[in-house]
């Protein structure tokens, strides 16, 4: 469906929305899917409402998030090299784009974008991201997609015969199991096709110390983000969770290289969601996100095993973070 609500901004429309109808309405049914079972676990994408996507635009501006500063530090450095190797013309299709500046980097460094295609599934944000971009560069041709990325829906059709160039930031990946980055970027390359390529940030492997801190802040924000997917089921599922019960704990797994975040039940408690009951013992947790941190050799071996082909990484002076650039085959194999 495309949406021609942005006429008003530009009557000669260089931005459209193509919007595909989500449907959003599976979190009571994780949730208590998710609570029914020996492990509790909530799936870490229902964090993300309004106050969710706020609570995380906070922890990318605090002292110990190193991941989102280094990024873009990395990302000044390299988008001149990544725009010549990708050529005039290119079109930047961000998965989560949101919000904008750490594309705007790119299209500042590529050689007349053919096109920026944001793919949120936040419509509010996309649109209000959209308009704001569009503002600040009315030549550039905008297609915004409300959609989940993670699921399938057609790229827009795209005039203009430059390269198509994915773009994955802020080591998003690591919240996927491997198994699953695997799968996602497979489709990935699918979808982008032959001759393609793909930016993908990615967070690096490191010390506990450094990794715990920047998931346990001092002010609480990532607790409370955490804490958020509990908010959002007493306010959307009339649950009744007492927020004062859980803690948020983050702790390094250093065997699986990855961060394991937990909500810890501090007492004996019966919460309900949906009219059930929802029993847990002081101790218990709920799981609510990992948040893999990968080597640059165990991430290049992942692209490879979803069929792209590492090209290029850069990365900054402490080795925190890395930007990867990854290119499909020439012709792709349909599999
Ligand atoms: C969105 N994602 C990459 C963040 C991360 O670092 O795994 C989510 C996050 N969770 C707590 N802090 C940040």
């Amino acid at each position: 469906m495309l949406d021609t609500d942005f006429a008003p901004v530009d009557p000669n429309p260089r931005i459209a929305f193509h919007d595909y109808a989500l449907d959003l309405s599976g979190f009571g049914q994780a949730l208590l899917n998710g609570l029914s079972g020996l492990h509790k676990a909530i799936p870490c994408r229902f964090i993300y409402d309004a106050r969710g996507s706020a609570l995380f635009d906070r922890i990318c501006e605090l002292e110990e998030y190193y991941p989102t500063r280094t990024e873009i530090g990395i990302l000044r450095r390299c988008a001149p090299d990544i725009a010549r190797r990708v050529g005039p013309g290119a079109q930047l299709i961000e998965l989560g784009g949101a919000s904008s500046l750490k594309a705007e980097i790119l299209l500042d460094a590529l050689e007349r974008p053919g096109a920026y295609v944001p793919i949120d599934i936040s419509r509010d944000n996309l649109r209000s991201a959209t308009r704001r971009l569009h503002l600040r560069r009315p030549d550039l041709s905008i297609h915004a997609v409300c959609a989940d990325y993670a699921q399938p829906f057609a790229l827009p059709p795209i005039e203009g015969g430059g390269r198509r160039l994915g773009f994955f930031p802020g080591s998003t990946i690591g919240n996927l199991q491997p198994d699953e980055a695997v799968s996602f970027l497979t489709d990935w390359a699918a979808r982008l096709g032959p001759g393609a390529a793909m930016v993908v940030g990615v967070d690096l492997r490191k010390s506990t110390a450094v990794l715990e801190r920047a998931y346990d802040d001092a002010q609480g924000v990532t607790a409370a983000f955490s804490k958020n997917v509990l908010v959002r089921a007493n306010s959307e599922l009339s649950a009744d969770f007492n927020l004062d019960l859980f803690a948020h704990r983050a702790r390094y797994d250093v065997e699986h290289g990855r961060i394991e975040i937990h909500l810890e039940s501090l007492a004996d408690q019966t919460a309900h969601v949906l009219g059930r009951a929802i029993a847990l013992k002081a101790g218990e947790r709920i799981h609510i996100e990992d948040s893999y941190k990968y080597s640059l050799a165990g991430f290049g071996d992942l692209a490879v095993a979803a069929g792209f082909a590492p090209e290029a990484v850069w990365t900054d002076p402490d080795q925190l973070f890395s930007v990867h650039y990854l290119v499909t085959p020439a012709a792709l194999r349909n599999s």
